[in-house]
């Protein structure tokens, strides 16, 4: 497998890259694009810890030779949030980012499977799939904005709510990845009951958690280390699934059959060719069924946003 980190010099793409060096299957081939020129360095250094992943990094215009044989391509590329920015913010930087770099996947790997961390993934993928589409090479299974994070959030904070292994919780998140459209389903975590006053109060720290960061940084920037980790553990469950390991699942924001939204995130079985099955969310209780219908105008509106920038 190869798998292509564009916007590997940031601090998203450094940590992916260093938690993929050692946790890729042996014979993996790993790249890195970035237009940083710190990028063949970054590759240079991660090249001397002893796995069996081979690396490789590029930096400048061109990403094609990171691309080229591409199974698996994560981008991170953009800018990131700063003290009082909402995701939205970065919508007139990175829309363009993500729309030139996808056309350029369109051209070179169009059939690799493509997952999204540049904010406001929300509107980022519908501005991949839409490039994609213009390209005639879109294939919806294959496109995943990565809220993953959102997931591991959720399973640490019940965890320390709970007192339980974090690494025994699971929480799936659907919705979106942005403020009121991220929707953690507490209803659904298994073995563990919340009141009425914890799920309110749990629910909007898992949403506005990306800001407790962005805040703790200072201007620093946003969430690296965490989302480094969430970026490795989708990829790697796309790996997985891609090499045949059967029964791989994980939430993922994927345009599905559209009954909230043209993109939803949603617990997805992954395949050898990217979503295999779209899982039903499950029931939901009273507060989420709520939650879920007051987010999706601000859902639609996010998506339509990438839609029409494309156009
Ligand atoms: N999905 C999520 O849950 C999640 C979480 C945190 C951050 N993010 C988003 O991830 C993105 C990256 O965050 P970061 O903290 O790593 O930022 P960063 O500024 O540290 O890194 C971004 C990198 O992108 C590179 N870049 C810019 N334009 C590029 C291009 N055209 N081609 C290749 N590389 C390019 C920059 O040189 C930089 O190295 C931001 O948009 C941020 O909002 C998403």
């Amino acid at each position: 497998m190869k798998v292509a980190v564009i916007g590997a010099a940031g601090g998203i793409g450094q940590a992916l890259a260093l938690l993929l060096k050692n946790q890729l299957p042996a014979g993996s081939d790993l790249a890195l694009y970035d237009i940083a020129p710190v990028t063949p360095g970054v590759a240079v250094d991660l090249s001397h810890i002893p796995t069996p992943v081979s690396i490789k990094g590029y930096g400048g215009e061109d990403p094609t030779p990171a691309l080229e044989g591409a199974d698996v391509v994560l981008i991170s590329a953009g800018v990131a949030r700063k003290p009082g920015m909402d995701r939205s913010d970065l919508f007139n930087v990175n829309a363009g980012i993500v729309r030139s770099l996808t056309e350029k996947i369109a051209d070179v790997c169009p059939k690799a499977l493509i997952g999204i961390i540049t904010n406001p993934v929300n509107t980022t993928v519908a501005i991949a799939a839409e490039v994609l589409q213009a390209k005639g090479v879109y294939d919806k299974k294959r496109l995943f904005g990565i809220t993953t994070l959102d997931v591991i959030r959720s399973e640490t904070f019940v965890g320390e709510l709970k007192d339980k292994n974090p690494l025994e919780v699971e929480v799936p998140v659907i919705g979106g990845h942005s403020g009121v459209t991220i929707l953690p389903l507490l209803s659904q975590v298994e073995g563990v009951e919340f009141t009425a006053e914890e799920v309110a109060a749990l629910t909007p720290r898992i949403q506005n958690a990306g800001t407790e960061v962005v805040e703790a940084k200072a201007g620093g920037g946003s969430a690296t280390l965490s989302m480094g980790q969430a970026a490795c553990r989708f990829g790697l469950a796309l790996v997985r699934a891609a090499q045949g390991e059967e029964n791989v699942v994980e939430c993922a924001y994927v345009e599905g059959d559209g009954k909230y939204a043209r993109f939803f995130a949603q617990p997805v079985r992954l395949g050898k060719n990217g979503v295999e099955e779209i899982l039903d969310h499950g029931p939901l209780s009273d507060f989420e069924q709520q939650a879920l219908e007051s987010m999706l105008d601000t859902l639609r509106g996010d998506i339509k946003l990438g839609e029409e920038f494309v156009k």
